[in-house]
């Protein structure tokens, strides 16, 4: 898809879809929509009388060669109500336009940016938006498969704006997007394709095209470091474990003593639950269960190309959790790299194991500030269901910034408490604790766990179990994985 700036009037726009974005305040107050309306003499006006079309978010109208325009069709986008519109709304409605133009086989898309007081920052998010809806899950399709990709998208301003200025939100909105769907796409792909070797070999390879530096840490150097609670999850498996390193190029010579951030995904290629194994019904979405490392990944791609403020490095601890002759059992104690000792209560609590170990070295890289994020319980899911993800930690500062950024991103963050009193539920009568607690708050003595990893430094935990993978499609975006995380870490960081 190329996107790009088109200054100048939206009649004169040769294409085949014109999206303009209809705001509901509008039926009432129908004055803004006058010059459209009187171009294409009354279509507006008597598609929103006729009751055919509500401006509701996403609900769409469109007119066949519309009269008064070059576009052969007009795409009226509902907005919703003007009081609720977001950045993260005009993406959504940039990405129902595309999806609306493939399901109609179009080519060339223009979207009209309304409601957003900065050009910039509209535009930026429609080219993220655009790309986002573009994308289908469809990998493994022989059959069937048709190229429906936007071939155009162009971009238009309401009002007069700096060429320049807009031109570079595209550019960086592009590699979002991009960096996006390459986390879709490694959350999509079976595990039998993407184990963690495979994971890590794309890793490198994308690194190599976008300014990464990927250096993989094998099993060997794992036991020497004393990674036994990484390790012991990836027991059951012929696969061999992987511990990712990122590192942006450009950062390579970083002040002294300036901060650090680490980003550590959670990458298990697929959970079974190992010995404790899971049930079988939807155990297949266990393949997306390293959509916290995906977006970690994702995250780095896209902030290696734009020359961040901060400083950050990503961990992503990359494993299969199986059961076989050689798994850890249940009331297995191990010794992790931090050097507390684990008491494996459960061995489908995996996630907490892998990441003890990436959190706590990424202490010894020189972290300062440290962010998780992990599809890590179903307690989340039962506590947030598929609307927001958890957010817990003890760097208030940064989950305010996070949870401040919402509006742009689109990924909502919910933050749960972290009382002292949750420890006890992980305290263990043989080892330092245990990686399970009771039935009781399982978001939060999960989160408990890991915070015996980072001990003193700032941190912030992201749950994103239930945000990872999309159930029922939506106007903008396939079934599927979501990418989740990518534009949170971006917005933060970049
Ligand atoms: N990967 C799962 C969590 C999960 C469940 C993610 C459903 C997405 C959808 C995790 O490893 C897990 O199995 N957690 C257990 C923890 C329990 C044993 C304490 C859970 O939530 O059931
Ligand atoms: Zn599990
Ligand atoms: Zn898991």
């Amino acid at each position: 898809m190329q996107i790009e700036f088109r200054p100048g009037d939206y009649q004169g726009i040769a294409c085949e879809l014109l999206a303009y974005p209809v705001f509901e305040d509008e039926v009432e107050d129908f004055a803004s929509l006058e010059l459209l309306n009187k171009i294409t003499r009354g279509a507006v006006k008597s598609a929103l009388a006729s009751g055919e079309f509500k401006p509701e978010l996403h609900q769409t109208c469109r007119i066949g060669n519309p009269v008064g325009l070059k576009a052969h069709n007009l795409l009226l986008v509902g907005a919703g109500k003007k009081s609720r519109f977001l950045p993260a709304t005009l993406r959504e409605i940039a990405g129902t336009a595309v999806r609306k133009s493939r399901s109609r086989a179009y080519k060339s898309v223009a979207f009209l940016c309304r409601g957003i007081p900065s050009m910039s920052m509209a535009a930026r998010v429609s080219a993220e938006g655009a790309l986002y809806a573009d994308y289908e899950a469809d990998i493994y399709k022989t059959r069937e498969k048709e190229q429906r990709n936007i071939e155009h998208f162009r971009i238009l301003a309401d009002r007069k704006t700096s060429r320049a200025e807009v031109q570079e939100q595209i550019r960086l909105g592009t590699i979002v997007g991009e960096a996006t769907n390459i986390a879709r796409t490694l959350a999509n792909e079976p595990s039998n394709i993407l184990t963690p070797t495979l994971f890590a070999e794309r890793a490198l390879a994308i690194g190599d095209q976008t300014g990464l530096s990927v250096q993989i840490l094998e099993r060997e150097e794992m036991e020497k470091l004393g990674m036994n609670a990484l390790l012991a999850v990836s027991r059951g498996s012929d696969e061999p474990p992987k511990l990712m390193v990122l590192r942006i190029k450009s950062q390579e010579k970083r002040r002294a003593r300036s901060p650090l951030y680490a980003i550590v995904g959670k990458g298990v290629t697929f959970d079974s639950g190992g010995i404790s194994i899971k049930p079988s019904e939807k155990m297949e979405e266990m393949k997306g269960d390293m959509a916290g490392g995906a977006a970690v990944l994702g995250a780095m791609i896209a902030l290696a190309q734009m020359n961040p403020r901060n400083s950050v490095i990503g961990l992503i601890p990359a494993v299969e959790n199986l059961p076989s002759g050689k798994a850890s059992k249940p009331g297995d104690v191990v010794k992790s790299y931090l050097g507390k000792t684990v008491e494996i209560i459960n061995t489908d609590a995996e996630g907490r194991l892998i990441l003890a170990d990436a959190l706590a070295y990424a202490r010894t890289l020189g972290a300062t500030h440290i962010i998780d994020i992990a599809t890590l319980t179903g307690a989340c899911i039962i506590a947030l269901g598929h609307i927001n993800a958890g957010i817990m930690g003890t760097d208030q500062k940064t989950i305010d910034r996070l949870r401040n950024n919402c509006g742009i991103t689109g990924e909502k963050l919910w933050q749960l408490p972290l009382d002292d009193e949750y420890r006890k539920a992980i305290r263990s009568e043989i080892a330092d604790i245990k990686n399970v607690g009771n039935r009781t708050a399982g978001v939060i003595t999960a989160a408990k766990f890991l915070q015996e990893f980072v001990e003193d430094t700032p941190w912030v935990h992201l749950d994103i179990a239930g945000m990872d993978l999309e159930h029922d499609g939506r106007p903008f975006a396939c079934k599927g994985a979501t990418g989740y995380g990518v534009r949170t870490f971006v917005q933060l960081l970049a």
